[in-house]
C-alpha cells in the first residue's frame, strides 16, 4: 500500500485571488502490471499529467484538465481505455467512461459504447449537451454523431497485445469470471484523473474497457457516479480503479469524498476507502483523491497502480507505480 500527499514538493501560490493550489493527479489502473509493461505505464501517466496540467496553467478549468489527461491515456495503447482496451467475451471493445465537476455536481457518463476513441469526451457531451446524465450502447453512439464526437471503426481500437490476452483468456477463463489472480492478472482497471483549479473547483474523470472477457453488456464501476468517480466542490474529487464489482458495492468514490473533513485529509480518506473495499468485499483496487484546497492522496492494495501528479510550484510530475 502506498500513500502520498505531494505537499512537500509543491510551493503554494501567494497570489491572493487564488482559492486553491492548481493540481492534477492521474492513475493508469490498479492491477498486477507485468514487469515489461511498467515503464510504458509510467511514461503514459507522466505525459497525461503534464497534458492536464498545461490545461490548468493556460486557463482551463479542473474539468477541462481531467478530460485532457484521460483523453491522452485513451489514445495511448498502453492502457485499458480507448485504443488498447481489453476485449469482452465476444472479442469486442465495449467502453465505459464518466466525468463530473464539483461545480454544481454536474456529471455525464456513457457505458457499453463501441466505435468511439474518446469515451470521456462523449461523457462530457452528455453532461453539457443533453438533458441526461447517462447514455448507453447504440443510443450513446447515436448521440456521439449528433454531438460531433469523432467516431471510429470499433476494430481500430483493438491492439495485438489484447488479441493475445483474449486468446489466452478464452482458453483458461470462463466468460465473466475472474482470472487466476482474482482479477489482478488482467487489466480490469480504468484510467482516471482528479484535479483542482485555482478557483477551487474540483473534477474527476474515468475511462475503461472494463474487465477482460466480461459478458457483453456488463457495466463496471467506472461510469457510475459515486462508484467510479465523484466530485463536490465542498469536499473534493475521487477516481476509483480496480475490479468494478467490489467498488460498486461500497460506492467507493462517493464514500471517499464524503469522508473528507478538516481532520480527514485525502490520504487518510483514500486509505479508509480501500480498507473498506478489502475488508467488506475482498476487493482489490485503488483510488486517487484531491480536496478543494488542492491537497492530494492516493492508495492501492494491488501490486501496482501507475500514477503521476503535478501541482503549481513543481518543476516536473512525481511518478510512481
Ligand atoms: N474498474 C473497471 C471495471 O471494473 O470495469
Amino acid at each position: 500500500m502506498c500513500l502520498a500527499t505531494g505537499r512537500s514538493e509543491a510551493t503554494m501560490d501567494k497570489t491572493s485571488k487564488r482559492k486553491a493550489r492548481p493540481v492534477i493527479l492521474v492513475h493508469g489502473g490498479a492491477w498486477a502490471t507485468p514487469e515489461g509493461e511498467r515503464e510504458d505505464h509510467q511514461k503514459g501517466v507522466h505525459r497525461a499529467s503534464l497534458n492536464g496540467f498545461e490545461t490548468l496553467l493556460t486557463g482551463g478549468s479542473a474539468v477541462d484538465a481531467v478530460q485532457k489527461a484521460v483523453e491522452h491515456m485513451e489514445a495511448d495503447p498502453t492502457f485499458n481505455a480507448g485504443r488498447g482496451a481489453v476485449l469482452n467475451t465476444h472479442g469486442n471493445v465495449q467502453l465505459d467512461a464518466a466525468i463530473m465537476t464539483g461545480d454544481g455536481l454536474r456529471a455525464g457518463s456513457v457505458a457499453c459504447v463501441s466505435g468511439v476513441l474518446h469515451a470521456v469526451a462523449l461523457a462530457r457531451a452528455v453532461m453539457e449537451s443533453s438533458p441526461h446524465v447517462m447514455l448507453v450502447g447504440d443510443g450513446a453512439l447515436e448521440f456521439a454523431r449528433e454531438a460531433g464526437i469523432e467516431t471510429c471503426e470499433p476494430g481500430s481500437l483493438i491492439v495485438d497485445r489484447e488479441r493475445e490476452r483474449y486468446a489466452h483468456a478464452k482458453r483458461f477463463m470462463k466468460p465473466g469470471q475472474l482470472d487466476q489472480l482474482g482479477g489482478l492478472a488482467s487489466p480490469a482497471d480504468t484510467v482516471g484523473a482528479v484535479a483542482c483549479d485555482a478557483d477551487g473547483h474540483v473534477a474527476a474523470a474515468t475511462s475503461t474497457g472494463g474487465a477482460l472477457l466480461k459478458l457483453a453488456g456488463r457495466v463496471g464501476d467506472s461510469p457510475l457516479i459515486g462508484s467510479g468517480l465523484y466530485a463536490d466542490d465542498r469536499r473534493g474529487a475521487a477516481s476509483s480503479t480496480g475490479y468494478g464489482e467490489g467498488i460498486m458495492s461500497i460506492v467507493m468514490a462517493h464514500r471517499a469524498v464524503e469522508s473528507l473533513t478538516k481532520s480527514v485529509g485525502p490520504s487518510e480518506a483514500a486509505q479508509q476507502a480501500v480498507h473498506v473495499l478489502e475488508s467488506r468485499t475482498q476487493g482489490r483496487g485503488g483510488i486517487i483523491l484531491v480536496d478543494s484546497k488542492g491537497e492530494i492522496g492516493f492508495t492501492f492494495n494491488t501490486p501496482c497502480m501507475a500514477h503521476a501528479y503535478i501541482a503549481e510550484g513543481m518543476t516536473k510530475p512525481d511518478v510512481g507505480i
